[in-house]
């Protein structure tokens, strides 16, 4: 047994997320933490809401609420969608957390200490019609790297590079659209990034398992052009963690706060000690997860974003840590996405267009849009949502394949044995070939998962259950019935037997279907299948079971037009 820390990147408070969002992060998190879990690791599965920054101060002034209020209340609302896809997080924090305020700073005061944060007087964009500073998102304009005009002042969403105010080409404010800025000398405390870049890179050429997206975009960064840069980590705002505290090795920085991305990965290590505060307990619960000298050594630290994150998960927060000179636990994986798009455009939270966690779930459950999304997770390339591609997965594979093979043989066996795991007869040679088939396909099936292979999984978890359905098909129970009604019964046994073994490979992908089928075959035992022989022998003749409810029904023409009319327009 392994002990497995996995972390997504925490969503932005400023609003319900869209599926390119979930699709990014949250749910092939929940996937992996999920398999592990079925695979007796022991699992601490974290995530949280990105509460400080621009984001949630454009966010709550938009919403007229006071910015403490709206994340209270976005906080809870994501909370419950959260649920409602079924994320299964040990624990779904906060990055304003009183926990994350101490973190943040305590970090800095280290970084201090050991001279890796610079105090620097520099020129900052301030607006005149909205008297104030300009950082990060509140201001937008032409990404000098790829000529994107949306890009935001902290980082381009376009090509994902970092970027500075005074970056960006013919720049405005985000507020007000005004274009009257001035630059105004400010104070800023810098991370010494640089100065640890050897360390950064060397690190990362250590991990020559890495997906090539993440390795390329953190290479890309760390040695094309300027290379990796010194970044300010404070901000003139006033939502955020307080710059200017009582341990604070620096002065005169009141009114101050630290940028966004320099405590939101700290929000991890935070968030898993409000798990501990929430679960009433010490210290070394939380520890033992992130400090190698607390027992943290033999972790295995997976995390799971989108490209445009990767920046900073493989350079600026690695910094922080190593920077520190303690012995924080440093992630050993990167899992990154691509983009989701959505019918012939992008998903855009600021454009409310595409389909977002809520309306997904007002018009249908979270097993629908688990299997589409993470069936067509974008891994090697961008990939694309279209409401004839979703109605075709979920008919097929989850109404044709899986629903109906649960369906057929609980009511054959219903309407022949009683609801009950019939006795007696030998399978053929048909079934021997099945379990030879399922052998290698299962073993494939871990690898792929192991490796986070979601696409592969998927495929092979739907060619799991093609081949059942193939079984049932060629052995034909029903018509051999007439003829040997003892032999019909061995393979309807296998029948009940592999919806039982379907119900636990399946769990990652779709938790509430994989809770019926087992409800239904009055089954708790959901030990993870060894011998794939043994495993299909569990359910005993005699072993009672009701036939279920349709597990998934077909989406129909009319619905899918529907659908893809209400969703076309811009979400206000
Ligand atoms: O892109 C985003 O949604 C960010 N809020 C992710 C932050 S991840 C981390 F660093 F905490
Ligand atoms: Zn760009």
């Amino acid at each position: 047994m392994a002990r497995i820390l996995i972390t997504s990147a925490i969503p932005y408070i400023n609003g319900i997320k869209h599926l390119g969002n979930l699709i990014g992060s949250q749910l092939p998190a929940d996937l992996y933490a999920r398999y592990c879990r079925s695979r007796g690791h022991e699992v601490m599965f974290i995530c949280a809401t990105d509460e400080h920054g621009t984001p949630a101060e454009l966010a709550a002034a938009k919403a007229g609420m006071p910015v403490e209020d709206y994340c209270a209340e976005m906080h809870a609302v994501q909370s419950d969608l959260a649920a409602g896809f079924r994320l299964s997080f040990d624990h779904f924090g906060r990055s304003s957390s009183g926990r994350n305020h101490r973190l943040t700073q305590h970090f800095a005061r280290v970084l201090g200490e050991n001279g890796f944060v610079e105090e620097v007087g520099e020129s900052q964009f301030f607006s005149v019609a909205d008297n104030r500073f300009l950082p990060d998102r509140y201001i937008e304009g032409t990404c000098p790297n790829c000529g994107y005009e949306r890009a935001r002042g902290d980082q381009c969403e376009n090509c994902t590079k970092q970027l500075d105010p005074t970056d960006l080409i013919n720049p405005r404010s985000a507020i007000s659209g005004s274009t009257e800025l001035e630059l105004r000398e400010t104070r800023h405390l810098y991370l010494k990034q640089k100065s640890l870049k050897g360390e950064i890179s060397g690190w990362i050429d250590s991990k020559t398992d890495w997906p090539l997206l993440t390795t390329s975009i953190a290479r890309k960064w760390l040695n094309d052009g300027e290379g990796l840069q010194d970044r300010g980590i404070t901000r003139d705002l006033s939502w955020g963690v307080p710059v200017q505290f009582e341990a604070a090795p620096w002065k005169g920085m009141e009114g101050k706060v630290f940028y966004v991305w320099f405590d939101a990965p700290i929000e991890y290590i935070a968030a898993t000690a409000e798990w501990a505060d929430a679960t009433g307990q010490q210290d070394s619960a939380w520890e033992r997860w992130w400090r190698t000298d607390k027992g943290a050594a033999d972790v295995r630290y997976v995390q799971f974003m989108g490209k445009d994150n990767v920046p900073f998960h493989t350079l600026s927060f690695p910094a922080t840590i190593m920077g520190s000179r303690e012995p924080w636990k440093l992630v050993d994986y990167i899992k990154s996405f691509n983009y989701l798009n959505y019918d012939g455009g992008q998903f855009s939270t600021s454009q409310g267009r595409g389909v977002f966690m809520d309306q997904a779930l007002s018009i249908l459950p979270a097993d629908y849009w688990r299997w589409w999304l993470l069936s067509h997770a974008p891994e090697s390339s961008d990939s694309e949502f279209t409401w004839e591609n979703f109605q075709t997965s979920v008919n097929k594979d989850l109404a044709d394949v899986l629903g109906n093979f649960v369906s057929r043989i609980t009511k054959f066996c219903r309407a022949k044995y009683g609801e009950e795991v019939p006795p007696g007869g030998q399978t053929g040679d048909r079934a021997a070939a099945l379990i030879e088939e399922l052998e290698t396909r299962v073993r494939a099936y871990e690898g792929h998962m192991e490796a986070m292979e979601i696409r592969k999984a998927a495929t092979e978890l739907r060619a799991i259950w093609v081949a059942g359905n193939e079984y049932l098909q060629s052995a034909a129970p029903w018509t051999v019935f007439k003829e040997d009604p003892e032999r019909a019964a061995a393979m309807v046994r296998l029948g009940l037997n592999l919806i039982r073994l379907y119900a636990i490979l399946s769990e990652p992908f779709i938790p509430d279907a994989s809770a019926k089928m087992l409800h239904a075959m009055h089954c708790t035992d959901k030990t993870w299948p060894g011998s794939i022989a043994e495993a299909l022998g569990v359910l005993q003749p005699g072993h009672a079971f009701t036939t279920p409810e349709v597990l998934f029904a077909k989406i129909a023409d009319e619905e899918r037009e529907d659908w893809a009319k209400r969703f076309s327009g811009i979400r206000t």
